[in-house]
């Protein structure tokens, strides 16, 4: 399972999303969401329409108040702790988790499916 070097837990604010794993030109990979102080990983790919990215423009993952992740396809809101769709055309549906693990240093890393990873993590 590749894993990818993210940051440090400090370094996301709170309320905040941020992509990660380019796999091609304004496409990341995966998302992490810091909300009421724990990160929350998901693949950047919307369970509507499987393979389409969510953010609209770069790290543009949830809503204006920070309540839910949005996806800008068609305005799919996500509980951000469990990722199911709370609203839109993929009710009840979910965001594809990823595992997440804090090292002694504080740096994030996420184990992400066997599938094609970018070669630049932001960090
Ligand atoms: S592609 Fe995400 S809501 Fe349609």
């Amino acid at each position: 399972m590749p894993q990818l070097r993210l940051c440090h837990v400090e370094e996301l604010p709170e309320g905040s999303a941020r992509g990660f794993g380019i796999v091609s030109p304004g496409r990341d990979r995966m998302f992490l969401v810091k909300h009421q102080g724990v990160l929350h990983g998901y693949l950047n790919d919307c369970p509507h329409w499987p393979g389409s990215p969510m953010a609209w423009r770069r790290d543009a993952y949830l809503n204006p108040d920070a309540t839910r992740i949005v996806c800008s396809g068609h305005g799919a809101e996500f509980d951000i702790t469990s990722g199911r769709c709370t609203l839109g055309p993929c009710l009840d549906q979910f965001l594809a988790p990823v595992d997440l693990e804090i090292d002694h240093e504080g740096i994030v890393h996420a184990y992400l499916p066997d599938t094609q990873v970018g070669p630049h993590a932001r960090g």
